[in-house]
């Protein structure tokens, strides 16, 4: 059984891709003291890379990273890859959930479409010049309210039109096999087992 460095700490995406990665063991970077670098990229592939290249220099492990998303249409595509810190660094989900609801307000229904995006990335060591790249889509439309207690950040105001409801009003099991991270992931797997 080989050994993948995760860069993350989040237990819950440990235990999701080590449960499709069974061949292999996933550590989290938590354990091995990794500072977090500088999400410098204006891509979330450029930014995934970033993060499996530093966890790959400083674990002297092959390495997996993501870097996720909301991708809206009539604000030519923020707020990107910086959906975390939309409404500035360390904002809250809330925070940045209403900055986005403000600038939609007068979004009518026809280009209120967008998506979340997930892009994961393999790299085998930090010089690896061929990353294994997979990248989830989950189409939506943005909601003029928020609606809904289950997931996190912009669940609340994602309208998922096969379910006529909001991502954070689907069961979690149900977003996980919808979402742009399961996509991912999934696709991420299917390269890896031809390793
Ligand atoms: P991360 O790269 O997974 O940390 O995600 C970055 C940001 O994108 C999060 O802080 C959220 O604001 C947003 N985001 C990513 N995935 C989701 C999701 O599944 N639901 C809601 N917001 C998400």
């Amino acid at each position: 059984m080989s050994s993948i460095v995760l860069a993350s700490g989040n237990p819950g995406k440990i235990r999701e891709i080590q449960a499709i990665l069974q061949n292999d063991k996933i550590l989290p970077q938590s354990q091995f003291d990794v500072a977090e670098p500088d999400e410098t990229g204006s891509t979330f592939v450029e930014n995934a890379i970033i993060k499996a290249r530093n966890a790959a220099l400083h674990c002297q492990l092959p390495a997996i990273a993501d870097d996720s998303g909301l991708v809206v249409d009539a604000m030519n595509g923020a707020p990107g890859v910086i959906s975390a810190r939309y409404a500035g660094v360390g904002a809250s989900d809330q925070a940045n959930l209403e900055k986005l609801l403000l600038k939609m307000r007068d979004v009518p229904e026809a280009e209120r479409s967008a998506r979340f995006i997930c892009v994961m990335v393999y790299l085998r060591h930090a010089l690896d010049p061929t990353p294994v790249i997979a990248q989830g889509v989950w189409e939506g439309r943005i909601m003029h309210h928020a609606v809904g207690d289950n997931g996190f950040g912009y669940d609340p105001v994602f309208w998922v039109e096969q379910y006529q409801c909001s991502s954070a009003q689907l069961a979690p099991e149900l977003k996980n096999a919808l979402s742009h991270r399961g996509q991912a992931l999934k696709i991420l797997s299917q390269q890896l087992a031809t390793r």
